[in-house]
């Protein structure tokens, strides 16, 4: 979040910020890992820790393969959930097993919240990318109390289901990193730090551009690249 409220921040080799936002990286995890948890790595966190802890329960995280979803995969998993994924394609269910998720939906091939249900007894809580495209597959897979965690707006607007989730007493919650409160993004990103030391955190598949080809990486980035889109920095 160096770039937030700033002049400066990226595409930089250095830049000043306020110091609760110059986190620790263990000296284990390399640079290239650092360099792409940061604003998905904390959003994943806070997703599953605001509405109390998910040890031991069921968390879907939508988009397994994303940026957001991978790291919600690991934390999850990290943080003693079961995690069931959905995905888009084969390639991308590898990333989600990679993670560490226990179950893995293709949403293109297969009919989810059936293969879900059949999995889980009842979602505790979710990650969701595209409320659009899965409001009705959320309500259905969804336990008693469960919280959808919206920080997604992939697809557009939504119509939501109102009897199943009124039924289960469901909880849709919409978040900004950008309106975390301090105490928020220091407990998320201290989650973030907890999970590298023990190793949690994986490198996402990466697509490298030196400085002088930025354009050729924001290019990819707005086409959706598989993985993430580092720049090297002289
Ligand atoms: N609220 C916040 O504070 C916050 C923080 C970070 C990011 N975001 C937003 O969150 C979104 C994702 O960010 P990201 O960095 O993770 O992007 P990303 O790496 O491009 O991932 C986007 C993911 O969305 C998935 N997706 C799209 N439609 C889907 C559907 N119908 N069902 C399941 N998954 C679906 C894609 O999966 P497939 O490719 O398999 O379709 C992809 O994995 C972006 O809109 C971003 O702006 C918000």
């Amino acid at each position: 979040m160096a770039a937030h409220t700033n002049r400066w921040g990226t595409a930089a080799q250095w830049c000043v910020v306020p110091a609760f936002k110059a986190r620790r990286l263990p000296d284990e995890s390399d640079f290239l890992l650092g360099a792409t948890l940061g604003v998905p790595a904390v959003t994943a966190a806070h997703c599953l820790i605001a509405d109390g802890s998910v040890h031991g329960r069921d968390v879907l995280v939508h988009g397994g393969a994303g940026a957001v979803g991978r790291c919600g995969i690991e934390l999850g998993r990290w943080s003693g959930a079961r995690v069931v994924a959905t995905v888009s394609s084969e390639a991308k269910a590898e990333v989600a097993r990679a993670c560490g998720a226990e179950l893995v939906v293709d949403y293109r091939r297969e009919d989810v919240a059936s293969v879900i249900r059949g999995f889980s007894a009842g979602i505790h809580r979710v990650l969701e990318v595209s409320l659009a495209a899965n409001a009705s597959i959320d309500a259905e897979v969804c336990g008693l109390n469960a919280v959808v965690v919206v920080f997604g707006t992939e697809g557009g607007e939504a119509t939501l289901p109102v009897r199943p989730p009124l039924f289960k007493s469901l909880s849709f919650r919409f978040i900004l990193l950008y309106n975390f409160s301090r105490e928020e993004l220091e407990r998320a990103a201290g989650e973030v730090e907890r999970a590298l030391d023990d190793g949690a955190l994986t490198l996402a598949p990466i697509t490298r551009f030196s400085l002088d080809d930025i354009t050729a990486a924001h290019e990819l980035q707005e086409d959706g690249p598989f993985g993430r889109v580092l720049l090297e920095i002289p």
